[in-house]
């Protein structure tokens, strides 16, 4: 691999032992992929945040590098185990609270930025398009190489963290332009709701794995596009899209020769069927990914004036942000759930609370009963609305 002059001594550890640690991840990832150089980045976006997902052994391994390191590009973090004010509420232990709390604070002392989001594109970290960037959380990294045209692979915790403190990352995968081509064409007839675009990233992540879809027949904006590319890292492990007519990199695609596939209502219906165990909820937990304003507006504007009449619990979940941002709105939810932000219905130690759980996000509904032991229900904001009022 060529490294420059710059690279070269960091990777000889002029600039430090944590420099010389990151680059040499960097750098080794590089070596495994092919990639011939390294590349700046403008920004990181790192996961392993939870202690639920990370425990003891990732702490250890936070506490050694936040020693010897600093972040040099603007990094955010992925939502955490608990919300970090609210906690106690949520029904959180307390040993887990406050590991939880030493993590933030082993990130924060690396010069990240603390705010726990999946949604950092809303919250401030927006990359342009053409930018380099290194970033983990999977529905986010789509979503920036997708609508905004941005590059970044499919980063893994430690992989962003070291590209954040390195301040580059191994020139391979989407940071090129050959890789960023479609291989699928997907014809989507759906009636164009959130919960469809849901069901949508569920079908074509499972027929298609890791591809690149070509989408013709949806125009999706921000909301539907970010539920849609959840789902489909979720279901498969797509890492970038296109949009006939909407995305920044879909005029400029070669189409020929690539297969064909048609979603329409008996795929989304075998998708929906697929996610769905119980009928019976205890919670219904919404905002995967992170609610945005317009959602949190929309919600508040559909629940004004009405009265909760079951005990099953509501959690939205989103961002720090949004949350302090709408006042009016939060207030409203709140009669009917908490508005959490900082975490999320996967990440929180959720199986400690309830058994079944639903949500309206096929990404949510395909880790909560593996990552979360719950039975699930997966359904619309509307039909879910429909066993609380
Ligand atoms: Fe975000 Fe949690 Fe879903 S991190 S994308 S809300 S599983």
């Amino acid at each position: 691999m060529e490294l420059t002059a710059a690279e070269q001594r960091m990777l000889d550890g002029e600039e430090g032992e944590g420099v010389r640690k990151a680059m040499e991840l960097v750098v080794a990832l590089g070596r495994i992929y092919g990639a011939q150089d390294l590349v700046p980045i403008s920004s990181a976006h790192i996961s392993g945040v939870s202690y639920k997902t990370i425990g003891d052994g990732g702490i250890s391994y936070l506490e050694h590098v936040s020693k010897e390191s600093k972040v040099r590009v603007p990094s955010t973090l992925n939502p955490s185990g608990m919300d970090s004010q609210r906690w106690r509420e949520m029904g959180v232990e307390e040993g887990f609270a406050r590991k939880q709390l030493h993590i933030i604070e082993l990130y924060a002392r690396m010069g990240v930025d603390t705010t726990c989001s999946c949604t950092p594109y809303l919250a401030g970290n927006l990359p342009r398009q053409g930018e380099h960037v290194a970033w983990a959380e999977s529905s986010a990294l789509s979503m920036v190489n997708s609508m905004v045209g941005a590059r970044t692979n499919r980063e893994g915790g430690p992989g962003a963290l070291a590209a954040a403190i390195a301040g580059r990352t191994a020139n391979y995968g989407l940071h090129l332009d050959e890789n960023r081509a479609p291989t699928v064409i997907i014809d989507a007839d759906i009636d164009g709701s959130l919960f469809q675009h849901s069901l949508l990233g569920q079908a074509v992540g499972s027929a298609i794995g890791n591809g690149i879809p070509y989408f013709r027949g949806i125009r999706p904006d921000w909301e539907e596009a970010k539920i849609m590319a959840a789902a489909m890292a979720a279901s498969g492990a797509v890492a970038m899209f296109h949009v006939e007519g909407a995305t920044p990199e879909a005029a400029d695609q070669d189409l020929s020769g690539l297969e064909t596939m048609h979603i329409g209502e008996a795929e989304l219906t075998e998708a929906q069927d697929s996610l769905t165990g119980t009928e019976d909820i205890e919670l219904i937990a919404f905002g995967c990914p992170h609610l945005s304003e317009r959602e949190v507006r929309e919600m508040a504007a559909f629940l004004e004036g009405k009265e909760k009449r079951s005990d099953v619990t509501v959690w939205f979940c989103t961002s720090r942000q949004v949350r302090d941002s709408m006042p009016r709105e939060v207030a409203i939810l709140e009669r009917f759930g908490p508005v959490l932000a900082d975490t999320c219905m996967v990440v929180t130690p959720v199986e400690g609370l309830f058994e079944r759980s639903a949500s309206d996000s096929a990404k949510a509904c395909n880790y909560l009963p593996t990552l979360c032991s719950q039975k699930v229900r997966c359904d619309s904001f509307e039909k879910l609305m429909e066993v609380l009022l």
